[in-house]
């Protein structure tokens, strides 16, 4: 998005953001988190922390990105006249970096599923769509280096070109297309035999599946779906027209990644009960399961395709503000330079994606501390650089900002619960983050 062509109205902006927002990590990290962290469990955890946490620091990055309006790696100066404050937006700077160089690799396995589909519709490749078998897909490392690769180009190219506004009309019926789908796919999940296992699995919160590791990962999980930490949300904000209402647009994009996590783990677990897949199956279980959900539908081919196009595009919009944050900040806003370093941030996210994708394959066996090189950026990102972002923006509002300044940037809406949000974020929020970021060190 251009500095220029701001978002002329709020629905404009809130598309945008939630275009953001939306992607691999509500319909592809949560599912496979909440496997591995104890189910319903888990989706309590997360939705706590992604409404008491969560939306706070939206409302609070919104604010900063409309008040500050410029580039992250300037706007902390900008907004206090220190200029070692910078460090915060360098910091997100950092985190999308490496966020875009694992995003990738999960992009370019939905590239790869759609050219197996695309083969299959054209009657090159045989059989139920569970064939394609997720390990081989994976195993093979050109392969997944020649998917991501694709997704990196894809990216490159509308960041390049400038059409993310195009993008944002197309998303006012993708998205909604993408629900419809996803409503599909759970009715048909909850059909097959077995599911209730699965439901109750995803449904049931138990107190003794509760662990730390499940605390600190649903906390990461609110913070990886909102885009929060990486002022990601404030760049956005940043470009947004005066009119722009800071709570609405906040509440109805934490609403709609709620409502998407929830629908992609009531699609993806009920059908794990009835195929007798194990919830802790990791990074590949949506790639598993629901092609064996497609194939029990009539024109499941048909609709396989048109969902992984519509998982793509979530992605996408996703890894724009991913690649926009750099340009942005490199460009520092002059547009004769947005090409040059789109290219050139694009080769080098290529390059460090190398590496988190050969996690799955020739370097499986580089294990240290959080696991294989792709957990262990996962982990950098959403369990350290994103909370030590969130943490610096919540210290600079409620500390340096003047709070009657801010306020009028509430805008039309005015926000009868500013208050209680702004001690949220002066007192509560920092204490949070700085307990559980020590517990994790620990
Ligand atoms: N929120 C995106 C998702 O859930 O897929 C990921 C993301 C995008 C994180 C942009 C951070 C960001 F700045």
């Amino acid at each position: 998005m251009q500095k220029q062509s701001q978002w002329k109205t709020s629905t404009g902006f809130i598309l945008a953001s939630a275009g953001s927002a939306i992607g691999l990590g509500a319909m592809w990290k949560f599912p496979y988190m909440a496997g591995i962290y104890g189910g319903g469990a888990f989706l309590f955890m997360f939705l706590l922390f992604t409404l008491i946490v969560g939306l706070p620091l939206l409302i609070m990055e919104f604010a900063i990105g409309k008040m500050g309006r410029t580039y992250t790696t300037k706007i902390y100066e900008k907004l206090t006249n220190k200029k070692w404050l910078n460090i915060i937006g360098w910091n997100g700077n950092l985190a999308v970096f490496i966020l875009f160089g694992f995003y990738s690799v999960i992009g370019g396995w939905i590239v790869i599923y759609l050219a197996h589909v695309f083969m299959q519709i054209l009657g090159f490749e045989q059989g139920p769509l569970g064939h394609i078998q997720f390990e081989q897909v994976i195993g093979n490392p050109w392969i997944t280096i020649v998917g991501q690769g694709v997704f990196i180009l894809l990216t490159m190219i509308i960041v390049m070109f400038g059409v993310e506004s195009g993008l944002e009309k197309a998303s006012k019926f993708m998205m909604p297309l993408l629900f419809i789908f996803l409503i599909i796919i759970v009715a048909k999940s909850l059909s097959l035999d077995g599911a209730m296992s699965g439901l109750k699995f995803l449904l049931q919160p138990r107190t003794e599946d509760i662990s730390m590791d499940g605390v600190l990962f649903a906390l990461g999980q609110s913070f990886f779906t909102l885009s929060l930490g990486t002022t990601g949300m404030i760049t956005y904000a940043s470009y947004a027209s005066k009119e722009m209402t800071i709570k609405t647009s906040a509440l109805s994009i934490v609403l709609m990644n709620i409502l998407v996590s929830v629908l992609a783990g009531l699609a993806i677990f009920p059908a794990i009960g009835a195929f007798g897949y194990e919830p802790t199956e990791g990074p590949g279980l949506l790639f598993k399961v629901l092609p064996q959900v497609f194939d029990e539908m009539a024109f499941g081919t048909g609709f396989y395709f048109i969902f992984l196009i519509l998982f793509l595009f979530a992605a996408l919009t996703s890894s724009i503000s991913l690649l926009e944050l750099n340009v942005s900040n490199f460009t520092k806003n002059d547009n004769s330079k947005r090409t040059k370093v789109a290219f050139i941030a694009s080769i080098l996210v290529f390059i460090i994606s190398i590496p988190a994708t050969l996690s799955f394959s020739s370097l499986s066996s580089i294990q240290f501390a959080a696991g294989t090189i792709f957990d262990n950026m996962d982990f950098l990102v959403s369990n350290i650089l994103m909370p030590l972002g969130a943490l610096g923006t919540t210290l600079v509002t409620g500390y340096l900002l003047d709070k009657q300044a801010l306020r009028t940037y509430f805008g039309p809406d005015r926000f009868k619960l500013f208050a209680p949000w702004y001690y949220l974020v002066k007192f509560v929020l920092p204490v949070v983050i700085i307990v559980v970021f020590i517990v994790q060190l620990i």
